[in-house]
C-alpha cells in the first residue's frame, strides 16, 4: 500500500512499523484542519489493510517532527476564526479519528518527543500506549484559553490516570514532565533520547509482529470495548472474545506449533 500525497504527515515504513511523523514546524505540529483530514485519510488506508498476515506493516508509531514538539494541540489560530458550529465539526472530526484509531486492528504507539498539549495529549491517548522521551511534556491546557478538551481528553485522561488526577490536570491546565507522566501511568516507558525511544517503539512492534495478527486485533478490540464495563460485563466480553479466538485458524496453528515445538506460521485468519 502506498502512502502518497500527504503534506503534513511524513509516513515511512521501517521493518514492521509504519512511522507517522506530524510535521508542521511553524506551529509546533498543531492539528490544523488539514492535518485532521490527513489523519482521516491515513486511518482509512490502515482500516483497509485489516489483519492480512501478508501485509508487512504490523504496527504504527506516531511521533512529532522537529526538536521541540509532539503536537502542541488543536490549531489555536484556526480555532480563533471558527464559529461554535464550525468548532463542533472540527472537534467531532478529530474525535472520530481517535475512535477509529482505537478500532484499528493494529497496535498504535505514541512516541512523544516534546510538547503533547491539548489535542496533542489527546492524540497520544488515542494510541494504545505512550512512550516518552526525557523532553516530553503533557497537559490539557484548554482552560487557559477558556476552553475545555475537545478531542477526547475529558474521557480518556480519566481512563488513563484516574478521575482525581484527570480533574486536577484539566482544572489547572498544568503541564507535567515525562517523569511525572510515567509515575501517574500516562506513559508506559521513559527514554533518555528520542532515538532510543523510536528504536524501542520499533522493537516493540517487531516483537508484536511475531504474534498472530488476528489475536492482536481481537485483544485490542475486546480491551477497548470492555473499558467502560463492570467486571461482570467485562468478563462476559472477554469470554466472547476468547470463544471467538477459538474459531480462528491462527489459534489452531498457535497451539499446534507449541505442542510440536516449532515456530507458528500465522495466516492472519
Ligand atoms: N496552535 C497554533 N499555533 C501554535 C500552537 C497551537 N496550538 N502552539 C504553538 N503555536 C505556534 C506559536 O503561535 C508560534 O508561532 P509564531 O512563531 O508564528 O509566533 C510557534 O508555534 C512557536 O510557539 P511559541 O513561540 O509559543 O513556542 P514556545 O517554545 O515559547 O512555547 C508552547 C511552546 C508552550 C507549546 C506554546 O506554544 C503554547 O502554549 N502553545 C499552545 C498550547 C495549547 O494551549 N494547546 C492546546 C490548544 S487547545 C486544544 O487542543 C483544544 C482541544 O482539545 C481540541
Amino acid at each position: 500500500m502506498e502512502f502518497g500525497g500527504f503534506k503534513h504527515l511524513v509516513i515511512e515504513q521501517d521493518g514492521a512499523a509504519l512511522v507517522v511523523t506530524v510535521n508542521r514546524p511553524e506551529a509546533l505540529n498543531a492539528l490544523s484542519q488539514s492535518v485532521v483530514r490527513e489523519f482521516e485519510r491515513l486511518v482509512t488506508q490502515l482500516e483497509m489493510a485489516g489483519t492480512d498476515a501478508k501485509w508487512p506493516i504490523r504496527g504504527v508509531i506516531i511521533t512529532g517532527g522537529g526538536e521541540k514538539s509532539f503536537v502542541a494541540g488543536a490549531d489555536i489560530a484556526e480555532m480563533n476564526a471558527m464559529s461554535p458550529d464550525q468548532a463542533l465539526a472540527y472537534g467531532q472530526s478529530m474525535q472520530d479519528v481517535t475512535l477509529r484509531m482505537e478500532r484499528l486492528p493494529l497496535p498504535v504507539i505514541a512516541a512523544v518527543n516534546g510538547f503533547a498539549l491539548g489535542g496533542g495529549c489527546e492524540l497520544a491517548m488515542a494510541c494504545d500506549f505512550i512512550y516518552a522521551s526525557e523532553r516530553a511534556s503533557f497537559g490539557q491546557p484548554e482552560v487557559n484559553l477558556g476552553l475545555v478538551p475537545g478531542f477526547g481528553g475529558s474521557v480518556r485522561l480519566q481512563q488513563r490516570v484516574g478521575v482525581g488526577m484527570a480533574r486536577e490536570l484539566i482544572f489547572t491546565g498544568r503541564r507535567i514532565k515525562a517523569d511525572e507522566a510515567l509515575r501517574i501511568g500516562l506513559a508506559n516507558r521513559l527514554f533518555g533520547s528520542v532515538e532510543e525511544m523510536l528504536d524501542a517503539a520499533k522493537a516493540t512492534i517487531a516483537e508484536i509482529s511475531e504474534k498472530s495478527p488476528t489475536a492482536i486485533a481481537n485483544a485490542k478490540s475486546a480491551m477497548h470495548s470492555m473499558i467502560h464495563l463492570s467486571v461482570e460485563e467485562g468478563l462476559a466480553e472477554e469470554a466472547r472474545s476468547f470463544y471467538q479466538a477459538f474459531h480462528t485458524e491462527d489459534s489452531v496453528e498457535g497451539r499446534t506449533a507449541f505442542l510440536e515445538k516449532r515456530s507458528p506460521q500465522w495466516l492472519g485468519r
